[in-house]
């Protein structure tokens, strides 16, 4: 490494406050020895946020003996027999970091792969982990990463994980994942304890239990979830315990980022809110206990209060109600922002001449949804479909903003009318001010062929066409035009996204890819900020990855939605007799006539004539159904997503392979010019993608 390269790497070291290992050839054997001792390491070892000169690693060895704290050898090698050792490093486990370390390794070669392991001061070693450093920015080659999010141990399997291995495991060495960017819900945070269930929930048992140490009933008694640090820790020595997700930390470097589980169900800043509860819960101790929980357990670049990888530095926060807002929706009472601000998950990595990865955080600066409060409720008394109109909720959403500042005085919806609460208040946001002008920098920065906006929620709008809809089905006013399935993500968050978008445009960025997670579903399509009869004028492509275990919204159908409502035949199709297909896949593609013809004649080419081309020139690709993960492949040409399907992970497949795949589908995008629009073809590779294309 040159000079200004090691300047460069201990300044970014210095920031991290890193434990340093410094890469250098022939580095003695260390005589204390290594002997695998998996059970005094029991959640493994990981690495994570790798750039072209470094990575960061980590463990947990935790101790019972009453100390306060261990030294641990750190071991890195060219070679996983570690013959060609070159970094050794000392580093600390603290009983105040719950016994995990993390330790910056340095100097090594880009593109390349390197092997490590932990070992204390009696010889007991961790198992031994391999990662991988980016390739230099030059370099031309193509690259490979795989995206995953939401994944509920106590009610899933991680089936995904293992096949993902023995996929990478048979793949050429050329054609192996780089990285696994995980977009949240990496723990659930509410869990149901076996003796709290009148029956299982959907499809699912509770095969793993989780009991907090403390840990408090919400929702009126139907979850726990976390009411300390030690209860948020719990939840991932828990996970990691998991054989697949602890061989998968084993196998790649982990980027990561949060979604809302690792806090709370529905929270916000440092706010919580639950089903059953009025108003809102202060949880500024809580939001702080789960930032040093994840930064306990996820080896990630970023800065802890302490300035130190050691230890997190948790600030004293009050749990204080949050009264005042500024004009971004930013709760401005103190201990808010302390908690918020304890730490920052929001960063930019690099990964060859291909990908700048840009991951933000929707849950810690968002404003309050709008959708949650009751002035609304009163327009939708007696409605049966649960559709609002995108009008109505683009005046909801933009706030003051709407029409270029010109409010409505009243939000209607068919005979029924409320007066504006929104009219005064500002737009909705869920970046916030100041990660928002961070993120649009980033992008007008970005150099490489594809931007990746790791986002852990999905931007394609979910779109039907009740006009359509025949009188038998329900009730939808006239002249309301399209509507919306959901008020929550990016979505219907139509003035932000659009804000964004048209700083794409009118930057000429080309090779904007966002990947998502949350929607517990697989989407493919493009990036446009308005659909027909507007103007639709992508500038990207946008990805949503089903989950690895949580419950999709098809399985969720399956048990809400009774044989004899009317509205059934739009979500799922009972044709055939075999179980009930997730007919919403068509709702979302080719509207309510193509939806209700399939549950009547279980004629796909029937139900593909009745599409309504207006509805979702946006997608090409729906399931609400699909489990598993998503890779993806971009070199200077091309970017190829391929979503992995496999079936309702209800319990641990036993095989090496991770068990049946449903289907493998593969959107292909070749890159565009300034002014040109993105196009995507796909294709199913194997398996049967059922109502999805
Ligand atoms: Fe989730």
């Amino acid at each position: 490494m040159q000079t200004l390269d090691r300047r460069h790497f201990l300044k970014l070291a210095a920031a991290l406050g890193a434990t340093l290992a410094w890469g250098c050839a022939h580095v003695p054997l260390p005589s204390v020895g290594w002997r695998e001792r998996r059970d005094l390491y029991p959640q493994g070892v990981a690495s994570g946020d790798p750039d072209e000169h470094s990575v960061l690693i980590w463990t947990r060895r935790p101790y019972a003996d009453g100390r306060k704290d261990a030294t641990l050898l750190v071991e890195v090698a060219d070679d996983p027999a570690f013959t060609r050792m070159i970094a050794t490093a000392t580093t600390r486990v603290l009983a105040q970091s719950d016994w995990t370390c993390r330790v910056l390794v340095g100097d090594l070669k880009p593109a390349h792969e390197y092997w490590y392991r932990f070992v204390d001061a009696d010889g007991n070693g961790s198992r031994i982990g391999r990662t991988l450093t980016a390739p230099a920015h030059d370099d031309p080659r193509p690259s490979r990463f795989a995206f995953v999010s939401c994944q509920s141990l106590p009610e899933g399997a991680m089936n995904a994980y293992r096949k993902m291995i023995w996929e990478d495991e048979h793949a050429a060495p050329g054609e192996r994942l780089g990285f696994v960017l995980h977009l949240g819900d990496f723990v659930y945070e509410v869990v149901q304890y076996p003796d709290q269930l009148k029956s299982p929930r959907y499809d699912r048992k509770i095969t793993f239990p989780i009991k907090f140490p403390k840990g408090k009933t919400v929702a009126k008694n139907r979850f726990w979830a976390p009411d300390s640090l030690d209860d948020y820790r719990v939840l991932y020595h828990a996970y990691l315990q998991d054989p697949d997700l602890q061989d998968a930390r084993a196998r790649w470097p982990f980027v990561a980022m949060w979604d809302n589980h690792e806090f709370s169900w529905q929270g916000w800043q440092s706010i919580q809110q639950f089903p059953g509860t009025d108003g809102w819960v202060p949880a500024q101790t809580l939001k702080v206990a789960a930032m040093q929980a994840w930064f306990e357990y996820q080896p990630a670049r970023v800065t802890a209060p302490s300035r130190s990888l050691e230890t997190f530095g948790a600030p004293h926060v009050v749990d204080t109600l949050v009264k005042d807002f500024d004009d971004d929706g930013l709760g401005t009472e103190p201990n808010n922002l302390a908690a918020i601000d304890s730490l920052i998950g929001y960063r930019a990595l690099r990964w060859g001449r291909h990908i700048d990865l840009i991951i933000t955080d929707q849950r810690s600066y968002r404003s309050h949804d709008p959708g949650d409060r009751d002035e609304i409720n009163p327009l939708f008394e007696n409605d049966t479909l649960g559709f609002v109109p995108e009008e109505l909720w683009a005046q909801v959403d933009a706030g003051r903003d709407y029409a270029n500042g010109h409010p409505p005085a009243k939000l209607s919806f068919g005979d029924k009318s409320v007066a504006n609460y929104r009219a005064g208040e500002a737009p909705q946001t869920m970046l916030g001010a100041k990660q928002k002008a961070w993120f649009i920098e980033q992008l007008r920065g970005a150099k490489a062929t594809w931007k990746i906006w790791g986002n852990s929620l999905g931007t394609p709008d979910q779109r039907v066409d009740p006009q359509n809809l025949p009188a038998t089905v329900g009730k939808y006013p006239e002249g309301a035009g399209y509507a919306t399935i959901d008020l929550h993500d990016w979505g219907a968050m139509y003035h932000e996204r659009a804000e964004i978008f048209d700083a794409v445009r009118d930057a000429g960025i080309t090779g904007l890819a966002i990947v998502a997670g949350d929607r517990h579903s697989f989407w493919a399509g493009y990036a446009a900020k308005a659909l027909p009869p507007a103007a639709f004028e992508p500038v990207g492509v946008t990805f949503v990855g089903g989950s690895i275990s949580s419950v999709g919204t098809a399985e969720a159908n399956e048990h809400n939605i009774k044989k004899d409502d009317p509205t059934r035949p739009l979500y799922l199709a009972d044709a055939g007799g075999g179980p009930p297909q997730a007919n919403i896949n068509l709702l979302l593609r080719h509207g309510v006539r193509s939806a209700l013809e399939y549950a009547s004649s279980g004629d796909l080419q029937k139900a593909h004539a009745a599409s309504n081309p207006e509805l979702a020139p946006h997608l090409t690709f729906v399931d609400l159904g699909g489990h598993g993960y998503a890779t993806v492949r971009v070199d200077a040409e091309r970017m190829v997503t391929e979503f992995v399907c496999i079936p309702r992970p209800i319990e641990r497949s036993p095989g090496e392979d991770g068990g049946p795949l449903r289907y493998r589908v593969r959107h292909e995008v070749p890159i565009w010019r300034a002014g040109e629009r993105p196009q995507m073809r796909t294709t199913v590779v194997e398996g049967d993608a059922g109502l999805a294309v």
